[in-house]
């Protein structure tokens, strides 16, 4: 049933823009300006696409946005879905799937997380090398759609190393400093309490957020080589009393916004 709704969806937006897209590009919370670099070809919001979501979240617009970059044809999504908005894990993970019929071979996520390495301070910049589910639905769960991939899908690399090798040879030459490391994936919408963000330390995550395991799941299910990236917008692991809100993680995701678009558009550029 889900091919069926698949190809409506893509059916539609091949009527609004019929050239063939490389790339896709998932714009996490306050870092929606990565759009200014693309020569946009077409927008298309997600009201109008059959069988797509409805983003409602502040700071996301809800739009696809066909364009090229670096020689590249890319479609970008301003707005993703979110677990913790009502979406069910499939819908959360379906523009990945509509990528995968568009001819999109690489996706580039980005996302806000909060720092559970002690090392880590606001606004630095993590490539993601591996996730955690910290309780979040596999997107997967119920019967397989043999035409996208495989019931058991593999992984022991979701996130691809020739592109975490090619951005970090980026970052270098940008002098940009970035971290690599372990994103934990939670389902939100509470930011974490101290021994949650402490146990999420201890577990090996570098870095907590509310999205992009779904996606990546269901984009490795299908055959998608994934490359994404943290800013680190708040510190969960800290010993003063503060609290963090909404607007904090927004503006430092605005402030460090500049440095994941260089690297993300030179990594476009090597591809
Ligand atoms: N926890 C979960 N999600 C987040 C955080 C956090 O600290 N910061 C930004 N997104």
């Amino acid at each position: 049933m889900i091919i069926a709704q698949l190809q409506e969806t893509v059916a539609y937006i091949r009527q609004q823009c019929s050239t063939p897209v490389q790339v896709g590009i998932v714009l996490g919370s306050g870092l929606g300006n990565f759009i200014a670099e693309l020569s946009v070809e077409k927008e298309i919001s997600y009201n109008d696409i059959p069988h797509f979501p409805v983003s409602t979240v502040e700071g996301h617009s809800g739009k696809l946005i066909f364009g090229e970059l670096g020689g590249k044809k890319i479609v970008a999504m301003a707005g993703r879905f979110h677990f913790y908005e009502g979406y069910t894990p499939q819908q959360v993970s379906y523009p990945m799937r509509v990528m995968k019929l568009l001819g999109v071979e690489t996706v580039l996520i980005s996302n806000a997380a909060g720092g559970t390495n002690p090392h880590f301070k606001v606004g630095d910049l993590m490539i993601i090398k591996d996730h955690i589910s910290f309780f979040t639905i596999n997107p997967l769960i119920g019967k397989n759609e043999n035409d996208l991939g495989p019931r058991f899908p593999d992984m022991s690399e979701p996130y691809s190393k020739e592109l975490i090798a090619k951005a970090k040879s980026i970052a270098e030459k940008l002098e940009i400093p970035v971290h690599t490391g372990v994103y934990t994936g939670v389902t939100g919408p509470t930011f974490e309490t101290r021994a949650e963000y402490a146990l999420i330390k201890l577990a090996g995550g570098d870095a907590v957020g509310m999205s992009t395991v779904q996606e990546v799941i269901a984009a490795v299910h299908c055959g998608i080589k994934v490359f994404a990236m943290s800013v680190i917008t708040d510190i969960g692991i800290r010993d003063e009393e503060n609290t963090i809100t909404h607007a904090e993680v927004l503006q430092a995701a605005k402030d460090a916004e500049p440095k994941l678009t260089m690297i993300f558009t030179k990594l476009i550029e090597s591809l």
